[in-house]
């Protein structure tokens, strides 16, 4: 029996030895010493001894258990000291791996530049005021002294949706919908989306973007117009600029003009970039006409004012010397990340 014991522990001991996970452990320790265990079983058979034999087997046998129960803790300790050092191998971090670099957005050319350009109104005390893509005729022709039949309206080739309903041809219908709803003084910019059913080209797309400009008040005069504009166009393309008015003829304007700035590239000189002119047009402008005012309830013999519109991508292609219009849609990362 004596021989049997310490077989038992030899084999556990073994078997321990061995073992490297916690599932294979707990079944060793079934195996020895559990209820139907081969210690167990060994000292179900103390019955069989003699009174002497007993408290030494006896002994011994608790003793060979203390032992095994011992070499269990021990082990179990040490698999889970190395259990908890391959986690902490696979799961290591390298701090020294450089970062992943990540591309940040940036605004595009013609919100840049418009955010300019209402910076540039806000500061001289302009509010910015929008108006539906979706217009009715009378907002955007009919109100601004383009009646029906009107030649000018053959200029701007109108998407309709309706006999009476369409895409809006200019941000100018914006002036209609703030006269109405305000009384002067009124001092405002409408920076929109327009549409013209044109073809595509490095000049013309059937989207495209305009900032309307109106201020209404009593004696607005076309001094308040000139200046207004100059000091808009020098602080958009440097105090250097040389700017002329030049006469011109729009609907809803009485008298009209167009802005031209003298060519940046040759000083008026005559070049290819305005195309020999030495002065490149920037915008429309004017006083706003009578019958304008009249039909949005605001009396011309007590106010007057002026208005005017540009093209946004026109100006940006000045700014950046951008020479085909369908840049701005493309979104091309190679176009868009040069400014
Ligand atoms: N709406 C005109 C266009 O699309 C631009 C314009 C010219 C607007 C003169 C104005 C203005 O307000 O006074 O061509």
């Amino acid at each position: 029996m004596k021989q049997a014991l310490e077989q038992i522990k030899a084999t556990a001991e073994q078997a321990l030895h061995a073992c490297t996970d916690l599932k294979e452990l707990d079944a060793i320790r079934v195996k020895f010493l559990g209820k139907k265990g081969e210690l167990t079983s060994i000292l179900k058979q103390m019955g069989k001894l003699s009174p002497e034999e007993r408290p030494v087997i006896g002994q011994l046998a608790n003793q060979i258990r203390g032992d095994i129960e011992q070499d269990i803790t021990t082990r179990m300790a040490e698999i889970k000291q190395a259990e908890m050092e391959r986690q902490l191998k696979a799961e290591k971090i390298d701090v020294t791996l450089p970062g992943q670099k990540f591309q940040m957005g940036k605004k595009h050319p013609l919100t840049a530049v418009l955010d300019e350009i209402k910076d540039i109104f806000l500061g001289m005390g302009f509010d910015i005021a929008a108006g539906p893509e979706v217009e009715t005729d009378y907002y955007n022709f009919e109100a601004l002294n383009l009646p029906k039949n009107h030649p000018a309206r053959d200029t701007q080739d109108t998407f309709y949706i309706t006999d009476n309903i369409l895409l809006r041809t200019q941000t100018s219908p914006v002036q209609i919908r703030v006269m109405e709803n305000k009384k002067p003084p009124i001092r405002v910019i409408a920076p929109g989306r327009v549409y013209r059913a044109d073809a595509v080209d490095a000049t013309h797309s059937p989207l495209f973007h305009q900032i309307e400009g109106l201020v209404v008040d009593k004696n607005v005069t076309m001094a308040d117009l000139k200046g207004t504009l100059e000091i808009f166009v020098k602080k958009l393309y440097g105090e250097e600029s040389v700017v002329r008015f030049r006469p011109h003829h729009f609907p809803f304007t009485e008298p009209s003009a167009e802005l031209d700035v003298q060519c940046f590239s040759c000083k008026g000189e005559g070049c290819r970039l305005c195309k020999g002119e030495g002065w490149i047009e920037i915008l429309g402008c004017g006083m706003v006409h009578p019958k304008v005012l009249q039909n949005c309830g605001i009396d011309p013999e007590e106010y007057s004012g002026f208005a005017f519109g540009m093209g946004l991508e026109r100006v940006v292609m000045r700014r950046y010397n951008i020479d085909d219009l369908r840049m701005f849609f493309e979104n091309d990362m190679r176009f868009l990340t040069q400014f």
